[in-house]
């Protein structure tokens, strides 16, 4: 079997409150999305990566001429961008082979990461997501903003990507939960609701997600240069 990649890249950003979407902000000399698709072809193991991208966004051209990289174009949520994806691929792929979805949102991703939770999922079978124990307390609350309970975060992770599954499995239990209406805001989330097993693998606080400004900012210290 081959590890293929996948990066949703197709979204507008609108929390970043700039004029551009968010994963072609620039941090550190290379847009968000450069920087992700830098730590995938780090893992030499990964045969090829499909980038879900808005089609009417110029911007896309910049992958042109990245060896191993190709583009399609995604859709209005970001698990329809993956599903999109995922079509692309079975073309060139097996089934059974297996595909590291990461958000282009997620520039700090350490190569090292990415190879252990590929290392966890070839030896047991399972997919699985790179995730981090939650050290908040977390509370439940209504709309009213009245606290309902105190979770247990003994048993809490954040979830993060790269999340790898098989390819075939993943486009059933994605395109499944969507037509069932079930909020599918990672590919776990689809795959738990298919009843398939997942596991975490622990990963590294600094794989954020950029998500506002000041996301941005952290992302550049952490890249070792200044924001854009
Ligand atoms: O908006 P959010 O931070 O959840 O987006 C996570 C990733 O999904 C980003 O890389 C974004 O570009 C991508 N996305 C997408 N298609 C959408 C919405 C988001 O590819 N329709």
């Amino acid at each position: 079997v081959q590890c293929w990649g996948v990066v949703p890249a197709a979204g507008v950003g609108v929390r970043m409150l700039a004029t551009r979407p968010k994963q072609y902000l620039e941090v550190a000399g290379a847009s968000l999305l450069r920087h992700s698709l830098r730590a995938l072809l780090a893992c030499d193991d990964i045969r090829g990566i499909m980038v879900a991208v808005s089609p009417d966004d110029p911007r896309a051209a910049e992958l042109a001429g990245l060896a191993r990289v190709q583009t399609t174009p995604g859709g209005a949520q970001r698990a329809d961008s993956v599903l999109a994806a995922l079509h692309a691929l079975q073309p060139l792929a097996a089934d059974d082979d297996w595909v590291l979805v990461h958000d282009a949102a997620r520039p700090c991703i350490d190569p090292a990461d990415i190879r252990r939770l590929m290392v966890q999922v070839e030896s047991s079978g399972s997919g699985a997501l790179l995730a981090e124990p939650v050290v908040d307390t977390i509370k439940q609350v209504d709309s009213a903003g009245r606290v309902e309970k105190t979770l247990d975060r003994r048993h809490l992770w954040r979830a993060q990507t790269p999340q790898m599954f098989r390819l075939g499995e993943l486009a059933g239990a994605l395109a499944g939960a969507r037509q069932a209406g079930v909020e599918v805001t990672d590919e776990a989330s689809a795959m738990e609701w298919a009843g398939y097993p997942v596991m975490v693998v622990p990963g590294s606080s600094r794989n954020l997600k950029v998500t506002t400004p000041g996301d941005l900012e952290v992302a550049a210290f952490y890249l070792g240069g200044d924001a854009a």
